[in-house]
């Protein structure tokens, strides 16, 4: 009997590295605001987040921004500590992101608003807000030196800053042969333009003249759920670019299975952070 052709390996269709305006599922937003909120709810994200949250210290009455906000969930807690006297606005250049965002805030009862632009071209004044977060997003840029120089320009003198972002070089998987798990782990890093923006992001904001007034940083662990489509997107694009072959590919997700089937099994990413404040 002839044997019958290997299945595809499966996809999700999400780039690795979540980012809304690459993605090229049928649904991608769908697909995209699934993974975020998933990402979300992982006890590393929420203890940088918190962490973040703590040292950025946002009060009453003060004006914030977060930039590329996503589905918005930190500008709401932006909202909550501003309070009614203060402003929490969040900026994504994706319609459909802002969209998600503004009616979880309508649920929400917030007053945190959501506004289209980009980390380059930021739609405020100078000198304006007393405090800036963007998390995950300098990964995604091709000239975060660029994003750096706009986040100083509408940041009065002495307001504060907290940026967040993965470093794409820090990827442990197990089990799995280490070996095909290095060449996968290294052509996902052609997956975005800043693969090392966590190390990155201390020298930014001292090469645009803030004083850094802390560091934070969490090995982020992916559980079983979360880590699935994210590890079947990386083997099925390095498959595709040929830096695996489609038989370690299958291999791979057979050994990653098994794992998760007897609790054997690790995924995780640093992600770095860097509290800054402006000096003049
Ligand atoms: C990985 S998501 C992170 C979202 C959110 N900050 C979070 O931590 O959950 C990346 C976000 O950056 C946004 N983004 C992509 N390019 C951007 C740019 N040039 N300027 C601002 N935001 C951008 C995307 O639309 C997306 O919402």
């Amino acid at each position: 009997m002839p044997s019958e052709p290997a299945p595809p390996i499966p996809s999700f269709h999400v780039n690795a590295i979540p980012d809304p305006s690459r993605t090229t599922a049928d649904d991608p937003m769908a697909a995209l605001v699934g993974i975020l909120d998933l990402q979300a709810a992982l006890p590393g994200i929420r203890r940088m987040r918190a962490w973040g949250h703590e040292v950025l210290a946002v009060q009453p009455g003060e004006r914030t921004l977060d930039i590329g906000a996503g589905t918005g969930t930190e500008v709401l807690e932006l909202a909550d500590r501003v309070g009614p006297d203060g402003d929490a606005v969040g900026v994504d250049p994706n319609p459909a992101m802002l969209a998600i965002a503004r009616g979880r805030a309508e649920t929400a009862d917030s007053r945190a608003r959501f506004v289209e632009g980009t980390a380059y071209h930021l739609p405020f004044p100078d000198d304006y807000f007393h405090a800036v977060r963007c998390e995950r997003v300098y990964q995604h840029l091709d000239d975060p030196a660029a994003a750096t120089a706009e986040i100083t320009r509408v940041l009065r003198p002495g307001g504060r800053v907290l940026l967040i972002d993965s470093d794409w070089h820090t990827v442990i998987a197990h089990p799995g042969d280490p070996e095909v798990v290095a060449r996968l782990s290294k052509a996902m890093l052609t997956t975005t333009p800043n693969p090392a923006s966590g190390r990155r992001l201390r020298g930014l904001l001292t090469a645009a003249g803030f004083a850094i007034d802390d560091m934070g940083s969490e090995a982020v662990i992916w559980n079983p759920e979360t880590a699935r489509p994210l590890f079947m997107q990386m083997i099925a694009s390095a498959a595709t670019g040929g830096a695996i072959t489609e038989q370690e590919g299958r291999a791979l997700l057979a050994t990653m299975e098994a794992g998760i089937a007897k609790g054997d099994y690790h995924l995780s990413v640093t992600m770095f952070a860097v509290l800054g404040h402006r000096t003049s």
